[in-house]
């Protein structure tokens, strides 16, 4: 092994402490908790446990949680009315739609999430905090990219000017990427699955987080000596194995700082609600 390790546990309870920090200096200056819902409509048993991990962290932390459970047949008109609810509870600062939604469900997805207040969208998914985002305002931005970008500030992994080559291009990790590290003035390329010659261009990084969802899909052959590689993939390669998007054995011994699967930035995802639910708390509060 050659690179440097970033494990996911050292990076997230350093997040955990500061989003800690921070919920103590809000109680001290508005004497309010801040408060999290997490919405699940069905029973998809990936889905609950993620929830139960987000009520889990919620408590270390001394959050107000709540969690919202609805029946798999709940219509969009009773999911959208809880979600009103929760907008007006003055105790909730950040509300989380859990996704997948039930197939029915699935048509309204854009709808549903856009009926969330953008100031509670801890999930950074509302096209308000997306275009803030963007435009390069304060806005909530989505867990696992603000994850990624912290971890690699934490690191002092120097982005001012660096060649960061993001690979994948969804609206929740590869975009937001983009845009995180455009704000850090690292020059930034992204790669999809139409891009000629993807390799010579993830090899003339720096930076490289990979999120296709391509069980070791980077190569060792692909990265430049030295590179920071980034692994946002999960894929379940056997029941159970889990291997990111990387080919982790090969590149360590190229890269120069690389994140293992599991126990990398899958990590971080939680913590990183955790700070956007304070960071929540304190728009709404300092309006
Ligand atoms: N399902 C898996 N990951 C996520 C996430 O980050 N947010 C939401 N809302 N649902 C998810």
């Amino acid at each position: 092994m050659t690179a440097r390790l970033l494990e996911g546990k050292v990076f997230a309870a350093k997040i955990r402490e500061e989003a800690g920090k921070k919920a103590a200096e809000i109680k001290e200056k508005y004497g309010v908790t801040p408060g999290l819902a997490v919405i699940i409509v069905g029973e998809n048993p990936a889905s609950q446990v993620y929830v139960r991990n987000k009520h889990k962290a919620c408590t270390e932390l001394g959050f107000y949680s709540e969690g919202v459970e609805m029946p798999e047949n709940t219509t969009r008109e009773e999911l959208l009315a809880e979600i009103s609810r929760l907008n007006n509870d003055p105790k909730i600062h950040g509300i989380l739609v859990q996704l997948p939604l039930p197939k029915a469900l699935q048509p309204y997805e854009s709808e549903v999430l856009e009926a969330i207040d953008p100031l509670k969208d801890v999930d950074g998914f509302h096209p308000v905090n997306v275009g803030r985002l963007v435009t390069g305002q304060k806005a909530l931005v989505p867990c696992t990219p603000h994850g990624c970008i912290r971890m690699l500030e934490l690191a002092d992994i120097p982005m001012e000017g660096a060649k960061a080559v993001v690979i994948g291009r969804s609206n929740i990790v590869g975009k937001p990427m983009l845009h995180l590290l455009l704000g850090r003035n690292a020059t930034v390329t992204i790669c999809h699955s139409r891009t000629k010659n993807l390799a010579e261009v993830v090899k003339d990084a720096d930076i490289v987080v990979a999120a296709v969802g391509k069980p070791r899909f980077v190569t060792a052959d692909m990265i430049k000596p030295g590179a920071t590689v980034i692994d946002v993939g999960i894929n379940r390669i056997a029941p159970k194995k889990l291997v990111g998007d990387v080919d982790f054995e090969a590149v360590k011994e190229v890269a120069g700082a690389i994140t293992p699967v599991p126990g990398g930035v899958g990590l971080l995802t939680i913590a990183m609600l955790m700070q956007n639910t304070v960071d929540a708390a304190e728009l709404q509060l300092s309006k």
